[in-house]
This record gives structure tokens, C-alpha cells and sequence, in this order.
């Protein structure tokens, strides 16, 4: 991890507060997501569900356009909290949304037991179409 372990540990609490703060009547799944920006601030998100299921925003998405809308563009790390005894992976549309602003971000998942497991964004999505395909 290269992330201080203290900031980890906020982090971590972040984004388990952040799903305790999930809408999530249809699925009742609880997910926290933590963000720390470039200047050092920790911005989380929670998943929020729609009657409409498609509309449903992953706790990743939320707290990306949560931290994007009080104008920070970069990203160091993400935590993601799910309450589960393994970790959960992020889904797809999240790890695209995330390489909109960093393509090495170094995501950390937890959950209720023992696994934490560390990855980069690039390893999540190999071969990623990105702002540099279209940008110029
Ligand atoms: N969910 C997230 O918040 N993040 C993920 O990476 C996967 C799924 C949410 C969406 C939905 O509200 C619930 O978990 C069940 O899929």
C-alpha cells in the first residue's frame, strides 16, 4: 500500500460510515466507497438505488462525482467497504468512470472479515479506453 497506514485507517472508516448511509431498498446491500483526493481530502460515497433499478449509482460513482463537484479532478487512492465476510470487486461501469481521472489509482477493498485486497486501476481494466484515446 502506499498510502500511510493512517490515512488508511480513515479511509476505511469513511467508507463504512458512508454505507451505513446507503438507499438501498431494493437490494438492502450496504456500500461505502472512500476517495482521497490530491490535496489529501477523503471524500466518500454510498450506493443509491432507484424503483427504476437501472438508475441505481454504485458507492464508487457517488463518491467520484461527490469529490468532482467540490472540485478536485485527481485521485491518490479508493477504499471500497463492503459488508460481506470477502471482499467485492468493483463492477465495470466504475472502474471505467474512475479511469476518466486516474489510470493507476491504487484501489483497496475491505469488508466485515480478515481480506483486504489492493490492486491498481489498470490491472482492474487492462487495455482501457480512456480521455487519451479522444482527448488531443
Ligand atoms: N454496488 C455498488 O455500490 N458498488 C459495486 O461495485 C457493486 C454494486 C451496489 C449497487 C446496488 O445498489 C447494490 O450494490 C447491489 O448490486
Amino acid at each position: 500500500m502506499e498510502i500511510p497506514q493512517e490515512v488508511f485507517q480513515k479511509m476505511s472508516t469513511a467508507a463504512r460510515e458512508a454505507s451505513a448511509r446507503a438507499y438501498c431498498p431494493y437490494s438492502g446491500f450496504r456500500v461505502g466507497a472512500a476517495l482521497l483526493t490530491e490535496n489529501g481530502e477523503i471524500v466518500s460515497g454510498c450506493n443509491i438505488e432507484n424503483a427504476s433499478y437501472g438508475l441505481t449509482n454504485c458507492a464508487e460513482r457517488t463518491a467520484v462525482f461527490h469529490a468532482l463537484a467540490r472540485g478536485a479532478r485527481g485521485f491518490k487512492a479508493l477504499v471500497i467497504y463492503t459488508p460481506t465476510p470477502t471482499t467485492w470487486a468493483p463492477c465495470g461501469a466504475c472502474r471505467q468512470v474512475l479511469n476518466e481521472f486516474v489510470s493507476d489509482l491504487e484501489v483497496i477493498r475491505i469488508c466485515n472479515g480478515e481480506e483486504r485486497i489492493e490492486q491498481r486501476l489498470s490491472a482492474l481494466l487492462p487495455d482501457a479506453f480512456g480521455p487519451h484515446n479522444i482527448l488531443r
